[in-house]
């Protein structure tokens, strides 16, 4: 109470005792996501002055109808065009027979102009997705989805592996954040296959192996409300892959901490509007250091990434 008086009797206004913290870096995915588009184009265009007939090319399977799935495709054909390599989609209807796929990949495996195969998901129900997607050569497995190219990451993630391009495209941002990661600490929410997994163990593998050294905890929907609560503030880096939107909130996070937000959640606010939310909360720009938007922060650098691999996977089997 004296110290308020002492203020007072000087004109200091309280106010003047709180200093505001700056907002977080909102990271540009596009952005990079140009950056790694232009490295494609060029390193066609020099792999075309030594060899005119390199045209790298993937085939995308789409089965049945998921209107997500039709957006995602026609962008990734778009970006194909604007990266100088061709990408074609071929759409199958919702009740095709597995072994018509199978047979149809067989025949992409095995047809040379063809570098990377794509198995658009989700797939219907009546489908093996993990029968399916190990059907794709992995010289061709330009999602890195397959036992074999997803194996090969465990043992390392240098510019040889086909990695998946979500894992990629977290690499590639944390690369461009500068950021010290030896001994952090990092949060992964979600243990996908193919998402979450991937990226806790890129983050924790050795640097000698293209990874981060992070000491990586994996946590996901059976992990309790205390023990997520008590790694995230602990965190230097939390990705978030888990696919529930407002999961991680400024009361979750450490000041100054790194979030990249792989979470696509397709919502109806209380207007009617669909909209595309990630799974963290507006309110972590208050405490964050970087933070990457939904919309336009890992989801452009995802797709970019998909071109990458056709152009190693192209490389792999041309040169
Ligand atoms: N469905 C949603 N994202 C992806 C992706 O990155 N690859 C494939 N194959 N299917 C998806």
């Amino acid at each position: 109470m004296q110290f308020l008086k002492s203020l007072h009797s000087k004109n200091i206004s309280l106010k003047y005792l709180f200093i505001r913290r700056e907002l977080a870096t909102i990271f540009n995915g596009h952005q990079l996501a140009n950056k790694i588009k232009r490295e494609v184009k060029e390193e066609i265009l020099l792999n075309q002055s030594f060899k005119s007939s390199f045209s790298p090319q993937f085939v995308a399977i789409a089965v049945g109808h998921n209107p997500a799935s039709k957006i995602y495709l026609e962008k990734k054909q778009e970006v194909a065009e604007e990266c100088g390599l061709k990408g074609q989609v071929i759409h199958l209807s919702e009740d095709t027979f597995e072994s018509k796929i199978l047979g149809l990949i067989h025949d992409l495996n095995e047809d040379p102009s063809i570098h990377g195969i794509i198995v658009q998901l989700p797939l219907p129900l009546h489908l093996s997705e993990i029968q399916i997607c190990n059907a794709v050569h992995p010289s061709k497995d330009v999602d890195g989805f397959t036992q074999t190219n997803l194996g090969k990451l465990m043992q390392k993630t240098t510019e040889s592996t086909i990695l998946p391009c979500t894992a990629l495209a977290v690499k590639r941002i944390v690369e461009e954040l500068k950021m010290i990661t030896l001994g952090k600490n990092a949060v992964v929410i979600g243990r996908s296959h193919n998402v979450g997994l991937p990226i806790s163990i890129i983050l924790g593998a050795d640097m000698t192996k293209g990874g981060f050294d992070m000491t990586t905890v994996s946590c996901h929907r059976a992990t309790p409300t205390h023990q997520l609560t008590r790694a995230c503030l602990g965190a230097d880096l939390i990705v978030s892959a888990a696919g529930v939107p407002g999961l991680v909130n400024k009361y979750l996070i450490k000041p100054g901490s790194i979030l990249i937000d792989v979470g696509l959640n397709r919502i109806r606010t209380a207007a009617g509007k669909n909209i595309v939310v990630g799974d963290m909360t507006k309110d972590v720009n208050e405490v964050a250091g970087v933070v990457t938007p939904v919309p336009g922060g890992v989801g452009p650098c995802t797709v970019a990434c998909l071109m990458y691999n056709t152009l190693l996977a192209a490389k792999l089997q041309n040169l």
